[in-house]
């Protein structure tokens, strides 16, 4: 991908999260007044992108259809089905908050998108804080908020507050840091001055989706070579009782999203520019979210799964060190 140019990466991202599967190529075209060759130009552009994307014909219209993940048990699958619970959440993870290389403003660009669509589900999957570790001393340089009570008060303060839009939140192993050093609670700080912000646990939490158990897991520990290995093996660990239908997993900064088990697994990637840790560890850092797309029965099985994944490109990252921290705003939205 590094090869490509970044402008059109970046404006392939935004057209992309315009397109719906169903909607009229038509309507597409009058919003961004492209013409038809446009469109497909576009289209083709999206997939060399590795966004799938097609334009198929449907009841004698062109219209969009989007990548997704159907269950082989689906074959008859009607999503207009009453029977079907539909939702779209938004689910990003390892925002670093204080550390130097932040990105609170890709948080907020992602906030607002989920915003427009009227999403009112946001999951976090944990390393909300960039936390503190004594064992690092060459952290304190890496962060402009240091300790417990600027790192939460931060969060308190700036985190996006939008009406009608909860986030449910686990912590991860910087999180935990703050309690390992004097057993201070960002969870229960947070969750007391926020009421928009629901602590679900500390390296991993469940909340249910219309029925859909998911799960929230923050691993701690290094990488593995292959993206899905660590996650098939969580996977098989599982009785198939407790097994839930939809896993998201954060730490690695890495994204990736791949079915197993009947499990639909998503690595979510990484709300913070590269740390100087991961630079000298030599570790990538994959920086994006994803929404989803769930269509579920009333048992909570997912009967069709579509994830768009939003990356940025190098035009979106504020890279200055410090620069996010001086020049971001609250991103507050009460209507
Ligand atoms: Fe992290
Ligand atoms: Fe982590």
């Amino acid at each position: 991908m590094e090869s490509k140019n970044d402008i059109s990466l970046t404006h392939i991202n935004r057209i992309y999260r315009y397109m719906r599967s169903g909607m009229p190529i038509e309507s597409f075209a009058e919003m961004f007044h492209y013409s038809l060759n446009e469109v497909n130009g576009i289209v083709e552009l999206c997939n060399l992108y590795g966004k799938k994307i097609s334009i198929v014909e449907e009841d004698g219209v062109l219209v969009f259809k989007k990548n997704s993940i159907k269950l082989p048990s689906t074959s008859k699958l009607d999503i207009d089905s009453p029977k079907l619970n539909h939702n779209e959440i938004c689910v990003i993870s390892d925002t670093h908050l204080g550390n130097i290389h932040q990105q609170l403003h890709l948080v907020n660009e992602i906030y607002e998108e989920a915003y427009h669509r009227g999403i009112d589900t946001v999951l976090h999957v944990g390393d909300l804080l960039d936390g503190n570790y004594l064992n690092r001393p060459e952290s304190p340089r890496q962060q402009f908020l240091h300790g417990f009570d600027e790192q939460v008060g931060y969060v308190v303060d700036m985190y996006p507050k939008v009406n009608g839009i909860t986030t449910y939140f686990i912590l991860g192993s910087h999180d935990e840091t703050h309690y390992k050093n004097g057993q201070s609670t960002p969870d229960k700080w947070i969750s007391r001055c926020r009421d928009d912000m629901v602590y679900l646990g500390q390296d991993s939490g469940e909340i249910e989706i219309s029925n859909v158990k998911t799960v929230l897991d923050h691993p701690g520990g290094g990488s593995a070579q292959s993206l899905s290995y660590k996650p098939q093996k969580r996977i098989e660990i599982l009785e198939s009782h407790s097994k839930p239908k939809l896993l998201l997993i954060g730490h690695y900064h890495k994204s990736y999203v791949f079915s197993y088990r009947n499990v639909q697994c998503v690595l979510v990637p990484a709300l913070c520019d590269k740390t100087q840790f991961q630079q000298k560890q030599g570790l990538s850092n994959a920086l994006g979210a994803y929404f989803l797309d769930i269509y579920s029965d009333q048992k909570g099985n997912i009967q069709y799964f579509e994830p768009e994944e939003v990356t940025f490109s190098k035009n979106d990252i504020w890279d200055e060190p410090g620069k996010d921290r001086a020049r971001v705003r609250k991103l507050e939205i009460k209507d």
